[in-house]
């Protein structure tokens, strides 16, 4: 009996993943599992390991390209009730992975709670972002993140603090651990000027961003003491294109896409930006975007 048909009444086959990405582009995922607790979650990841299946979990897919032959593994979604409850005490919250954080920075930013209103216009989950400490030029999660709920190599639930997350720019040491919830300490501020610090954030983003445009946010991350959007710019690659994805005349380091685009063309774009500004600046441009592909796929060269 195949391994996952345990999980089959929470499993789908073949699931189309690529259209629940903000780009909405790219293929299949083998399985997709909506888990109901922590405990089926638990059991799926154990099971998965030991068949060798890889597991990611799809957030608010803002920062993911799928690629057009797909993902040959699980992907979770926590978006069941038990992922998405928010409970605060005093300055404490404590938010399940499955929250969506722009919701929520707006939400505490009205009710006087200051710390996430500079992640204004940031789309992701709770999960999402600590893994990747989402932020921006104004502050990232790590500032805000006293300590986690993850799923550990056995499966069993772990509490990790701050230090032991290990944040970094764009990054933290969990590596495919799955964080199940955030504990976050927030100052007590006032609702006024906190809504307004946030708004301001949003605007900006607005203006420099072309959020009403299909993209995955910024593609690569800034390089040490570098703006990967400048330097795009100024080797000249504004509105360079690939069949249909296309880089922003807003802001350089977005990739936008139109009807008809596929993962290939976004694929191909990065490949020559990265050529050029290696070539013009001599710089590396790392992706900050993840690629989800099957193990042995074409073009795998980013
Ligand atoms: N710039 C250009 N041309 C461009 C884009 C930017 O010259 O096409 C210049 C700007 O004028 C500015 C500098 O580059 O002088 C930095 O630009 P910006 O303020 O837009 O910030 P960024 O470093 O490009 C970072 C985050 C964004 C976040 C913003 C605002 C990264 C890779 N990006 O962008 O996050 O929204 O700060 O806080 O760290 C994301 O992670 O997906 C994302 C969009």
């Amino acid at each position: 009996m195949s391994w996952w048909r345990e999980f089959a009444s929470r499993i789908e086959c073949d699931a189309p993943i690529g259209r629940s990405t903000w780009f909405r582009l790219g293929g299949c995922a083998r399985f997709l599992f909506r888990p109901q607790d922590v405990s089926q979650l638990s059991s799926l990841l154990v099971r998965a390991r030991q068949e060798d299946v890889p597991v990611k979990v799809l957030g608010s897919g803002a920062n993911v390209l799928v690629s057009d032959d797909g993902f040959d593994g699980v992907v979770v979604r926590l978006d069941s009730e038990v992922f998405r409850t928010t409970n605060r005490t005093a300055d404490r919250l404590d938010v399940g992975a499955g929250v969506g954080l722009m919701p929520l920075a707006r939400l505490c930013s009205e009710q006087g709670l200051s710390g996430l209103e500079y992640l204004a216009g940031i789309p992701a989950t709770v999960g999402g972002a600590v893994k990747m400490n989402a932020g921006g030029r104004l502050g990232d999660l790590s500032q805000v993140v006293r300590e986690i709920r993850v799923l550990g190599d056995d499966g069993s639930v772990e509490t990790w603090d701050n230090q032991r997350i290990g944040f970094g720019y764009r990054h933290s040491e969990l590596g495919d651990r799955i964080v199940l919830s955030a504990r976050l300490a927030l100052q007590p501020g006032d609702p006024e000027a906190v809504t307004k610090t946030f708004d301001e954030c949003f605007d900006y983003k607005r203006r420099v961003q072309p959020m009403a445009e299909r993209s995955a946010g910024c593609v690569f991350k800034n390089p040490a003491g570098e703006s990967a959007g400048a330097l795009i710019d100024r080797a000249g690659l504004k509105g360079t294109s690939c069949g249909g994805a296309r880089v922003s005349s807003r802001h350089a380091n977005f990739i936008v896409v139109d009807s008809g685009a596929t993962a290939s063309d976004v694929l191909g774009l990065v490949e020559r930006i990265q050529e050029r500004v290696r070539r013009v600046f001599d710089v590396e441009l790392a992706l900050e975007i993840e690629v989800w592909r099957p193990r042995r796929s074409k073009g795998t060269s980013v």
